[in-house]
């Protein structure tokens, strides 16, 4: 199969959805990999180290006009959208829910689009969504370390404190993938920290695994009330799947806490769990409401693209193997994973959320590949 990687073209994203090292794999399987001229430069993979493994430069069009399958990182902007065609495989992250426009492209290209996050574990885990919260939880703890500078507008305290001085108080709200790594890099910053969740077994887990180290409470609006008054550092980083995030600290909230304390609203890309959030950018990644100071980017791991371009590779090149191998057809009947991440096919739309947040016809992927075998 031919495999093309495009570079990315929305603002401020540096990732690339292929390191060298998994050209050199898919170059092993008796691939032919198409890498647009430039496209790795922003997670400092120059073009000689894809050349060297056997990939070959091209510009954008060609890359588009000849793989069969397009490997990106974001879903595709309205110029990339009349490159996508018929019998393409796209497989990157997607979001359509959050765009109609997207979709109804996607369903005239005649593409097959597979999106990272969708694919899905049969217990409902998303391991190609999670080393983006890995990121963005360890990136939140190192953000609001640094916010608390009083140069920055912080309260002027060392997280971590020193022999003699107590440390800061770091409470994190919702204790997943995100929460968990926040925890354990504010953890080694020397900081105190309390994690709420609201799930008892995500509780026992973490317990088990951090065994002490941390305050663990059951979340509820009041242990809230308690430990964000207390904090200097809060992040905010709860998942109701499917959902907005919840309002979890109101204004009121905010309002109690400390002069010059931190909040990092992880949840930002659901609609934030702080009543006083809104969408910041790593260019301007900050902003004061009663003096209290929030940083809320929607894609933190953006600000590191090196660690976050391997992070996601490592986790998307078994698929991207299994697809080049198989054949995207095979692939999906034999790996439900992956097939839980098709969005759109033959111009169908098989991702049922998607469907109904726009009003548009869901055809489950079953049907369509039981009709297909009669
Ligand atoms: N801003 C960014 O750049 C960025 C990057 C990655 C992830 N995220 C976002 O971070 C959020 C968390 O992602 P994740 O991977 O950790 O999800 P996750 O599913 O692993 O964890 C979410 C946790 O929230 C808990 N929770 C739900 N409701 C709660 C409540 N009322 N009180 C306390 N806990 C509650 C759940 O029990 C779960 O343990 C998501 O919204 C995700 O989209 C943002």
């Amino acid at each position: 199969m031919r495999i093309g990687v495009a570079k990315e073209i929305k603002p401020d994203e540096y990732r690339v959805a292929l390191t060298p090292a998994g050209g050199r794999e898919l170059r092993q399987h008796g691939h032919d990999v198409i890498v647009e001229a430039g496209a790795g430069a922003g997670s400092a993979f120059p073009d000689a180290d894809y050349e060297a493994v056997g990939a070959r430069l091209a510009p954008v069009e060609e890359v588009w006009e000849t793989a069969d399958l397009v490997l990106k990182v974001k879903e595709p902007l309205p110029e990339e959208y009349p490159r996508l065609r018929d019998g393409q495989v796209l497989f990157t992250y997607l979001h359509l829910a959050a765009d109609k426009r997207l979709t109804e492209a996607l369903l005239e290209s005649g593409a097959t689009c597979i999106a990272y996050e969708t694919v899905e574990t049969d217990r409902g885990e998303l391991p190609l969504l999670a080393p983006m919260s890995e990121v963005a939880g360890r990136l939140a703890a190192q953000a609001g370390a640094y916010f608390l500078e009083k140069p920055l507008g912080g309260r002027g305290l060392l997280l971590g404190g020193v022999a003699g001085v107590a440390p800061g108080r770091v409470v994190v709200v919702g204790g997943g993938m995100v929460g968990y790594n926040s925890a354990i890099v504010a953890l080694g910053l020397g900081a105190q920290v309390r994690i709420l969740d609201k799930s008892i077994d995500r509780l026992r887990y973490l317990e088990q695994i951090l065994s002490g180290r941390v305050e663990l409470v059951m979340s509820s609006r009041l242990e809230i009330e308690y430990s964000v008054v207390e904090a200097d550092v809060v992040i905010g980083a709860v998942l109701v799947p499917g959902a907005r995030a919840p309002k979890l600290v109101s204004r009121e909230m905010i309002r109690e806490m400390k002069e010059g304390a931190v909040v990092c609203d992880v949840s930002i890309d659901q609609g934030g769990c702080f009543e006083t959030s809104k969408p910041t950018t790593h260019s301007d990644p900050v902003y004061v409401v009663d003096g209290v100071t929030h940083y809320c980017v929607a894609n933190m791991p953006g600000a590191v693209p090196i660690t976050s371009t391997f992070a996601l590779t490592n986790v998307t090149l078994p698929y991207v193997e299994l697809i080049a191998d198989r054949g995207v057809r095979e692939a999906i009947a034999e790996n439900p994973v992956l097939a839980r991440g098709v969005n759109v096919i033959d111009g169908k739309l098989t991702y049922e959320a998607v469907a109904a947040a726009h009003g548009l016809e869901y055809s489950p992927l079953d049907d369509l590949f039981r009709l297909e075998s009669v």
